[in-house]
């Protein structure tokens, strides 16, 4: 069934009020439920899960420097709504099904309020997971304002728990921003893409077991998947009536393994102005952007100049990435349909400066250490392929230890056939370089042989990074500081079917 594009309005995400206050400080609750939900005019609605009604959840607003509490509640029914393979880590036959657990990816927050993939509870906190530490989280927004996202990680089952729609945006406002003038109010939209495939009653499609199945194991794991239809905030293949003005559009990609190289049919370019951790230095011009699962990008598109066009955003990005099936035009290499139909309302007095944002660069001289750190392709005791970091389990001991306060550089060595996402939490770090090597030289040897010159990052990624796309058969080295808490995080690729299946790690500062 291929559902008709640009039929259905674009969602405007609603953001959340507080619930009141506790401690003096702003009091959120966000009760995690299943309902159904429409996601396109000729599809019967879609039983969902979200948050407070909605999928994807409504959207946070915090402001910078201002502490905010959140308790996550989780309200869902003790039956998942997606086949839950028992044989994957955290997920085993005696746990519950249905476990959730909400990080905010990108989130400069405690240890206990991060969301650690062990630290999940199921409905009414009747079970809970061996790191779970509390119920309200505390978000002090001392950092860059941004847009962040929240999802669900609980372990074994993340890639269930987002697909079926424990999701949603988290944006921290710095007022110091105003001074940029950018465009702002309705002119500011936040754009929630994901795929997914519908069986032909509506209900979400998430396959049961890899083709050709492994024996004896069912449901298995799938090591990614592409659904075909692409939504953004919750619909199908939306469209958006625009004025011909500029807008300002925060974009993540919180699809499950899909990445995106967006494009507008007008072949008109992006000004991306912002990447994961906050504004670039400057704004960035291209006509193309690619995001990878978990990254987000921050751009405006200027629709002046278009009255009365109809404006595709398309996607040209294989899957998987990069060496996988070219796109198909009729589906999933269009995103959202702009309609430039409004009138002016108003005269467009917003600008794009020139100077965003002073990024003090972090050099390889103050590095403490460097760390060797593998992706590296297995197989499991049933067969199936799956991938490490550093050659190590989730469950395996902690070999990663920054010094609080200490700086060190990554760098993640691809031995893998594909690009893989690389998020870590806690921190925000900079992308020094890529180098292409010899994997079959260092799969002997242990060395790195390299194959040519070492290539700094692109301009859209000379900025804060909370996610960095490892290419395969290159080496791609990142430099952070481990501040501002000591304690257990987890790094992870984030393609979902990867990270449930081995591909995380917990890494520990200490003190
Ligand atoms: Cu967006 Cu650990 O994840
Ligand atoms: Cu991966």
């Amino acid at each position: 069934m291929t559902l008709a594009k640009f039929v259905d309005k674009l969602p405007i995400i609603r953001t959340i009020k507080p619930k009141g206050r506790m401690d003096g400080v702003p009091y959120y609750q966000m009760r995690i439920q299943q309902f159904k939900q429409k996601l396109h005019r000729d599809l019967p609605e879609t039983t969902v899960w979200g948050l407070e009604g909605n999928y994807p959840g409504p959207t946070i607003e915090a402001k910078k420097n201002q502490l905010i509490k959140v308790e996550w509640m989780n309200e869902l029914p003790s039956k998942h709504l997606l086949p839950v393979d028992t044989t994957i880590h955290g997920a085993e036959p005696n746990k519950p099904r249905v476990r959730t657990v909400v990080h905010l990816h990108g989130g400069v927050v405690q240890p206990d309020s991060d969301g650690y993939p062990d630290a999940w509870f199921t409905n009414g906190y009747r079970e809970v997971g061996p790191e779970f530490k509390k119920k309200i989280y505390d978000y002090p927004n001392m950092q860059r304002g941004t847009t962040l996202w929240y999802h669900s990680h609980a372990i074994g089952i993340t890639r269930l728990n987002v697909y079926a729609g424990v999701a949603g945006a988290y944006i921290i406002r710095d007022p110091a921003e105003k001074r940029l003038n950018l465009p702002k109010g309705k002119y500011e939209v936040t754009l929630l893409i994901q795929d997914r495939t519908f069986n032909d009653d509506g209900s979400l499609y998430y396959p049961c077991e890899p083709k050709p199945p492994i024996p004896n194991v069912c449901p298995s794991i799938v090591s990614d998947f592409f659904g075909d239809n692409i939504l953004v905030n919750g619909k199908v293949w939306p469209y958006l009536e625009v004025e011909p003005r500029k807008y300002r559009f925060r974009i993540v990609n919180g699809s499950n393994s899909r990445f995106y190289r967006i494009g507008l049919s007008s072949s008109q370019p992006f000004y991306q102005i912002g990447t994961d951790g906050g504004f670039l230095e400057s704004p960035v011009i291209a006509k193309k952007i690619l995001i990878a699962p978990g990254e987000r990008v921050d751009v405006i598109i200027d629709f002046s100049k278009l009255r009365g066009d109809n404006i595709v955003l398309t996607n040209n990005a294989p899957s998987p990435f990069p060496r996988g099936n070219p796109v198909n035009l009729t589906t999933e290499g269009q995103i959202m349909q702009f309609r430039v139909s409004k009138y002016l309302t108003s005269y467009d007095y917003s600008t794009i400066p020139y100077r965003l944002n002073i990024i003090k660069p972090l050099y390889e001289r103050d590095a403490r250490l460097e760390r060797y750190l593998t992706l590296v392709r297995e197989t499991d005791k049933y067969g199936r392929a799956f991938l490490l970091l550093d050659d190590k389990r989730w469950d395996d001991s902690i070999t990663i230890k920054p010094l609080l306060g200490s700086i060190e550089v990554w760098t993640l060595i691809n031995l893998a056939n594909s690009t893989h996402p690389i998020h870590i939490h806690l921190v925000n770090f900079q992308i020094l370089d890529r180098q292409p090597f010899d994997v079959e030289h260092y799969k002997k040897t242990g060395k790195i042989l390299t194959t040519g010159p070492a290539v700094l990052p692109a301009l859209n990624e000379r900025g804060w990074k909370d996610t960095v796309r490892a290419n395969p058969s290159e080496i791609t080295r990142i430099i952070m500081r481990f501040v501002p808490y000591s304690g257990l995080y987890p790094w992870h690729c984030h393609i979902l079917e990867h990270e449930d299946h081995e591909m995380m790690r917990p890494y520990e500062i200490i003190t």
